[in-house]
């Protein structure tokens, strides 16, 4: 007995004759993405868990001490923007594949892309704004290892 599997319904759109093919270049994307998050991720719990004291080592103090070191600023903000852009593109896939109406589609896709262009914005600026001593500040509520 034979079966057939109904063919996916992405792309929403047939790829164009000429111009960049954009969807071949997102699914590029997941893979060397998805390569470059392991090395990201794994890097970034081996030394949040493992190394040192582990988990019971990481408070304000700790954060503070990493991002003090623009290796790590540049670690997390990379795993940031690949990670969303990541999974903001693969959420994008599965709603070509299953959402039916044009509008929930249309709907659907800009609250992704809304949703990940704000954490990148926001998350960007945290890592590379952030002062756990900010200056002029009342000594009461900065953390202990702020020189008064
Ligand atoms: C360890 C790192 C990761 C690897 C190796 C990885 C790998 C992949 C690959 C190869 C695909 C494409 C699958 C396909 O086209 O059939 C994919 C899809 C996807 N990934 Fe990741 N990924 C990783 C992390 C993440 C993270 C952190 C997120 C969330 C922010 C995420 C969310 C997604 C989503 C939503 C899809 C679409 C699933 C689908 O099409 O059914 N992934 N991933």
């Amino acid at each position: 007995m034979s079966q057939t599997i109904e063919a996916p319904r992405t792309p929403v759109r047939p790829a164009r004759k000429k111009g960049v093919n954009w969807e071949k270049w997102g699914w590029i994307y997941m893979r060397a993405s998805g390569v470059i998050l392991v090395v990201l991720i794994f890097g970034h719990l081996f030394m949040n868990l493992i190394v040192g004291d582990g988990v019971k080592a990481i408070d304000f103090a700790f954060v503070g001490g990493k991002w003090a070191s623009p290796f790590w600023q540049w670690w997390d903000v990379a795993m940031l923007w690949l990670a969303l852009i990541h999974g903001g593109n693969g959420m994008r896939t599965i709603v070509n594949d299953y959402a039916r109406g044009k509008m929930t589609r249309g709907i659907l896709k800009g609250a992704i892309f809304a949703a990940v262009a704000i954490l990148i914005l926001l998350g960007t600026l945290v890592v590379f704004t952030f002062d756990p001593c900010p200056v002029g500040q009342p000594a009461d509520l900065l953390p202990s290892f702020c020189a008064a």
